[in-house]
C-alpha cells in the first residue's frame, strides 16, 4: 500500500514549548531528562515503550513505534515555555511534590537552567491565581505579537529546527463559541479591539497557529478549538488536536464503559468525586473554571454509550462528576466512581472504583506522545485536526457535524491504523480470513 505521503526527517533539534509550567509541565521536562540520562523509564509513552503490528499476525513484525514512524528523539528536544510565577522548573517540581526530592536533586542543574518566560494573562478569566511574572500590552493582538517573537527567539537562540506549543496552564473560565470566534478576521478584529471573548489560552494559540507551530491543549477550556483558529491551522499547516489530557478517573470511564456497552450492559448511575489539593484542584475550586472541567469529563459517557440507539440501557442515565479541594492530599488524588449497572431482566449491580491517582504521572507521558506526534504530523503536511491523537485526550475535536469517538480501543485502532497509513503499511483490519483460508486455494 503506497499513500504517497512524503514525511520530513526529524533532522535538528525541536524545541517544545509549555504555556503554564507548574505540575504536568515540570513532570513532563524531569521525566524526559531523566529518560535520556537513563535513570528512569518513560513508562506510560507510546512513542517512547509501544510496539506496533505490521502485517499479519505470522509475520511476527512488531517494531517500536519510534523505530517505525520518524520521530524526534529524546535528546533532540529543548524545553521551554511561559508562566505566571517566575519559578524554574526545578523550583515548580519542587512545589509539585510529584517526583522524588532525590530525582530532582540528581537532575537539578539541567532542571533549574529552564526558566519560564513572561506569561500572557488576565486574572478574569483563573479567578484563583494572580501572577506577576506577565506581559503588558495594550491590545491583545500586541501580546500575541510578543508572543510570537518569544517563539522565534527560542528557536534561534537554541538552534532548533522545530517547535511544538502544548497547553499545560490552568483551566480557565467557561467560555461559548461567540461571532468572534467565526473567522480569522472577526477574530484578528478581536485581538486588536481586546474583545473579553478571547482568553489567555486562544492567544499562545493564534500565536502558534499563525507561525505553522502545531498546537496542542492540555486543558478543557476553550481554545484552538473555535472556527476562527481551525481555519487558520490549515491555511498556516499547523496541525492541532482535542482538549483536556485524559487521564484518571476518565481515562478509567472509557475503558470501563466500552465494556459495558460490548456486553450490553445497562447502566442507571454513575456518580464521580474527587478530592485533590494541588494548584489544579485550587483552580478547579472556582465554579467557572469548574464548569468547563465538568462540561468536558460528563460529554464522554454520552458518546461512548449512545443512549438514542440503546434507550433501555443508557436512556436514564444519572451521571454526576465533582471535584473537590482538598490540599492535605497534594498531587496525590484520590477518585471514587460509584456506577449502578443491570443486567439480565434488569437485575441491579453495583461497581465501586477507588482510584489512588497521580495526575501528573499520567499526564506527562502525554505531553511528550503529543508533542513528538503533532510534530510529525506537521512534517507529513497535515494541518488543521488531527483526530487520530484523540486517544489522548477527553475532548476530541471533530470536524462540524462528525460526532467525537470517546472510546479508547477505537482511538487506539485509529491511531495505529494512521500510523500504519502514513508509512504505507497494510491497515490491520482484525478480519482474520486469511488464516483460515484453505490452503489448497493458494495452489489453484
Ligand atoms: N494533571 C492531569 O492529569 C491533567 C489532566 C487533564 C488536564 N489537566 C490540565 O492541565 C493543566 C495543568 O495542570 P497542572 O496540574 O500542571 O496545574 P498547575 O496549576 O500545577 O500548573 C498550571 C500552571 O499554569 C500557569 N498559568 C496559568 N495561566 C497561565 C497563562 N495564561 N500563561 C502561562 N501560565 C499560566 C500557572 O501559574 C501554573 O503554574 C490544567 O489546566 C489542568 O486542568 C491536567
Amino acid at each position: 500500500m503506497t499513500t504517497g505521503l512524503k514525511i520530513k526527517p526529524a533532522d535538528g533539534k525541536l524545541g517544545i514549548l509549555t504555556p503554564g509550567m507548574g505540575a504536568v509541565s515540570s513532570t513532563f521536562m524531569a521525566g524526559v531528562i531523566a529518560s535520556r540520562r537513563g535513570i528512569r523509564l518513560p513508562i506510560g509513552s507510546v512513542t517512547q515503550m509501544g510496539h506496533i503490528r505490521l502485517g499479519k499476525r505470522t509475520d511476527n513484525r512488531q517494531p517500536m513505534v519510534k523505530d517505525f514512524v520518524p520521530l524526534a528523539g529524546l535528546d533532540d528536544i529543548v524545553f521551554g515555555g511561559w508562566d505566571i510565577f517566575g519559578d524554574s522548573i526545578y523550583e515548580a517540581a519542587v512545589k509539585a511534590g510529584v517526583l522524588p526530592l532525590d530525582l530532582l536533586n540528581e537532575l537539578k542543574d539541567e532542571l533549574d537552567a529552564i526558566k519560564p518566560m513572561p506569561a500572557v494573562f488576565d486574572n478574569f478569566y483563573v479567578k484563583k491565581l494572580h501572577g506577576t511574572h506577565v506581559k503588558k500590552g495594550a491590545t491583545k493582538m500586541d501580546l500575541a505579537e510578543q508572543l510570537m517573537a518569544d517563539m522565534k527567539a527560542f528557536q534561534k537562540d537554541n538552534g532548533c529546527s522545530r517547535l511544538v506549543v502544548v497547553w499545560c496552564g490552568s483551566t480557565e473560565i467557561f467560555l461559548k463559541v461567540s461571532d468572534v470566534h467565526q473567522t480569522v478576521e472577526s477574530f484578528e478584529a478581536g485581538l486588536r479591539s481586546n474583545h473579553p471573548d478571547i482568553a489567555p489560552s486562544m492567544i499562545y494559540a493564534y500565536a502558534a497557529i499563525k507561525l505553522g507551530i502545531p498546537y496542542a491543549n492540555g486543558a478543557p477550556n476553550l481554545s484552538a478549538d473555535i472556527p476562527a483558529l481551525e481555519t487558520l491551522s490549515k491555511q498556516t499547516g499547523s496541525p492541532t488536536c482535542g482538549k483536556d489530557f485524559k487521564t484518571g478517573q476518565t481515562l478509567l470511564k472509557t475503558v470501563l464503559a466500552p465494556g459495558f456497552k460490548a456486553r450490553l450492559l445497562g447502566v442507571s448511575g454513575w456518580f464521580s468525586t474527587n478530592i485533590l489539593g494541588n494548584r489544579d484542584g485550587e483552580v478547579l475550586d472556582d465554579p467557572g473554571s469548574f464548569k468547563t472541567k465538568e462540561e468536558s469529563k460528563l460529554s464522554v459517557l454520552d458518546t461512548i454509550l449512545q443512549p438514542e440507539l440503546y434507550p433501555d440501557l443508557y436512556g436514564n442515565l444519572f451521571h454526576k462528576v465533582r471535584i473537590n479541594y482538598y490540599p492535605p492530599r497534594g498531587d496525590n488524588k484520590e477518585g471514587w466512581d460509584n456506577i449502578d449497572i443491570f443486567g439480565w431482566m434488569g437485575m441491579p449491580m453495583q461497581i465501586k472504583v477507588d482510584f489512588l491517582c497521580r495526575d501528573s504521572i499520567l499526564a506527562a507521558p502525554i505531553v511528550l506522545d503529543l508533542a513528538l506526534f503533532l510534530d510529525l504530523s506537521k512534517r507529513a503536511g497535515f494541518g488543521g485536526i488531527q483526530e487520530w491523537l484523540s486517544f489522548y485526550l477527553k475532548s476530541p475535536v471533530t470536524p462540524q457535524g462528525l460526532y467525537p469517538e470517546h472510546d479508547l480501543f477505537i482511538q487506539q485502532k485509529k491511531m495505529k491504523n494512521t500510523l500504519r497509513w502514513m508509512m504505507g503499511e497494510e491497515l490491520v483490519t482484525h478480519l482474520g480470513r486469511e488464516y483460515y483460508d484453505d490452503l489448497s486455494q493458494d495452489d489453484r
